[in-house]
């Protein structure tokens, strides 16, 4: 089904992402009400055109075509959904929670007789309404189809990834995850490096190549795993753990902290373990939660 154009939106939970979600919606057109516990966060807000701030979750629930949550956690939209009534409303839950936790809350919502879609937002309050901006959202196509033309407004970039109800919250934690891993490897290398004398100003060429690497690196992996082709004629496991043993023991004998880096190395360590020296990195994907010891 195309988008039926919702024009009447509730949004739960008015902290930073809520009004944010809130403001962008009322510039584009809809007609928003809002909720908040803290009732005078929601009034504030429902100063702007388009907004008016319910007094009840379930008065604002009532009121709209679709309702978004956006409270800080799965126990919240549980108890925030007490006593309202669902029959025949659709829900997007926006709140981070773990898959378990948004598939949950969908069997709440269709036990009562509501209609539900998870979503996960990836970035900050700054980058809703930006073209570049991405939710992910996951569950019914025909849900997400009908309120795409809405959804989009929030970011541009928004796509379903997955007819699982926790393929958003998977996707945001995968992601989310690689994001702030490699942010906070960045930093643990910059400490070390200084130590060597090696001006911050003096990397930004080198560190523009590294992040081409790292693109390239990424597309090139996602296609082996979903190919299942590990064969690499450019750099093999044993060579990456080769190199990592050596940059550990730079990093030690600065005395820089290495947790990440050593994470890395012990990573590669279990893969040439596992019998994946000759193959490209993307083997990696291949080891099992714990590596059998018996393999070592
Ligand atoms: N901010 C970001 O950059 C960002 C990015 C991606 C995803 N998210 C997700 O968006 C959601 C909201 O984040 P936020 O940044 O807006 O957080 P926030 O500014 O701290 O707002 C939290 C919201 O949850 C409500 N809340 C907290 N405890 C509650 C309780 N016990 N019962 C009922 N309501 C309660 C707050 O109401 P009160 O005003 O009454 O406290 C407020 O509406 C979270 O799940 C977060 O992980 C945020």
């Amino acid at each position: 089904m195309a988008d039926s154009g919702v024009r009447a939106v509730a949004v739960l939970g008015t902290g930073l992402m809520g009004a944010a979600i809130a403001r962008v919606l009322a510039k584009s057109g809809c007609v928003v009400t809002v909720w908040n516990r803290t009732a005078e966060k929601a009034k504030v807000l429902a100063e702007l055109d388009g907004i008016t701030a319910a007094d009840t979750a379930a008065d604002a629930v009532a009121f709209a075509d679709v309702t978004l949550v956006v409270l800080l956690n799965s126990a919240h939209v549980e108890a925030a959904f007490a006593g309202v009534d669902l029959a025949g409303r659709t829900i997007v839950n926006l709140v981070t929670g773990t898959p378990d936790e948004m598939a949950g809350l969908g069997d709440l919502v269709t036990s009562r007789g509501g209609r539900y879609l998870a979503g996960a937002i990836a970035g900050y309050p700054q980058d809703i309404g930006a073209e570049k901006g991405a939710l992910v959202y996951s569950g019914s196509a025909e849900i997400y189809n009908e309120l795409k033309g809405t959804l989009v407004k929030l970011g541009g970039r928004s796509t379903l990834v997955s007819e699982r109800l926790g393929g958003a919250a998977a996707t945001i934690a995968a992601l989310g995850g690689f994001a702030v891993v490699a942010i906070t490897a960045y930093i643990e290398a910059i400490a070390f490096v200084q130590s060597e004398g090696v001006a911050l100003d003096k990397l930004g060429d080198v560190t523009d190549t590294v992040l081409g690497v790292v693109e390239s690196g990424i597309a090139e992996s996602a296609r082996a795993i979903q190919a299942g082709d590990f064969e690499t004629d450019q750099a093999a496991l044993r060579t990456y753990l080769k190199a990592f043993e050596t940059f550990m023991e730079a990093f030690d004998s600065a005395g820089s902290r290495s947790v990440l880096i050593g994470a890395l190395t012990k990573n590669l360590a279990d893969g040439v373990a596992a019998g994946y020296g000759n193959k490209a990195l993307a083997a990696l994907a291949k080891l099992p939660r714990e590596l059998d010891v018996q393999l070592i």
